[in-house]
C-alpha cells in the first residue's frame, strides 16, 4: 500500500507527526508546503527533518513533475493533515497549483481515497461551503476531532447527522481502507 501525505500550513503539525508514526510501515510519500514547514517550526517539538525521516520519499511542493502529480503513478490514498483553508479551497474548486493540490485532484479524478483534515477557527461560511462541497459532491463521512471537541466542551450528543467523534487511529484506518472522501 502506498499513501501520499500532504502537510500544509494550518495549526496541528503534531497530528501529522502522529499520523506518520501510525502509518509505519506503510509506504509514505510526503509533501510539506512552505507554510507547513513554518507551522512545524512553531508547533512541533521535532524539526521538519524528523517528519521527512518517517517517509519513504519526500517531494517539494513546487515540484509538479514529481510522481504523485501523475495519474499513472499508482498510490492508494492521500491524506492532507493538517489541511489549511487555502488548500481546502483549491481542492474543492479544482485548482492544482502545487504538488499537494495536484495530487488531491488526481485522487478525485481517479476516484481514489482522499482524506482531508481541515483546521481553522472560527470557520467562515466559505470554509464550510468548501467542506460541504467536497463531501456532498463526492460522498463521504465526517469524523470530528475528539481533542477539539473536548477543548470546546462539545459532547457526542451535540453532534448531528452523520458526524461522530473520531480518533487518530480511525484516521489511520480510513487512510488504509476508506473508499470515499472523508473530512475529519
Ligand atoms: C503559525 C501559523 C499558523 C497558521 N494556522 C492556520 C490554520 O490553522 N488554518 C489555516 O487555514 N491557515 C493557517 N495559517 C495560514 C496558512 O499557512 C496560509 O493561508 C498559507 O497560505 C496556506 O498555504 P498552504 O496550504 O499551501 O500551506 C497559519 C499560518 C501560520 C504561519
Amino acid at each position: 500500500m502506498k499513501v501520499v501525505v500532504g502537510v500544509t500550513g494550518a495549526s496541528g503539525a503534531p497530528y501529522a507527526l502522529a499520523l506518520l508514526r501510525n502509518l509505519d510501515p506503510v509506504h509514505v510519500e510526503l509533501v510539506i508546503s512552505e507554510d507547513g514547514k513554518k507551522v512545524i517550526e512553531h508547533e512541533a517539538d521535532v524539526p521538519v527533518t524528523a517528519f521527512e525521516e518517517l517517509a519513504d520519499a519526500t517531494y517539494a511542493n513546487d515540484d509538479l513533475g514529481a510522481p504523485p502529480a501523475s495519474g499513472s503513478h499508482r498510490f492508494d490514498a492521500m491524506v492532507v493533515i493538517p489541511c489549511s483553508m487555502g488548500t481546502l479551497g483549491k481542492i474543492a474548486w479544482g485548482i492544482s497549483d502545487n504538488l499537494i493540490t495536484r495530487a488531491a485532484a488526481v485522487c478525485l479524478k481517479e476516484r481514489r481515497k482522499l482524506i482531508l483534515v481541515p483546521r481553522e477557527t472560527p470557520l467562515a461560511a466559505s470554509h464550510i461551503e468548501n467542506m460541504l462541497r467536497l463531501v456532498l459532491r463526492e460522498g463521504g463521512q465526517v469524523g470530528v476531532c475528539g481533542t477539539c471537541m473536548d477543548a470546546r466542551g462539545i459532547t457526542d450528543a451535540e453532534l448531528t447527522g452523520d458526524c461522530h467523534r473520531s480518533t487518530l487511529n480511525e484516521l489511520a484506518d480510513w487512510a488504509l481502507q476508506a473508499d470515499r472522501i472523508a473530512v475529519f
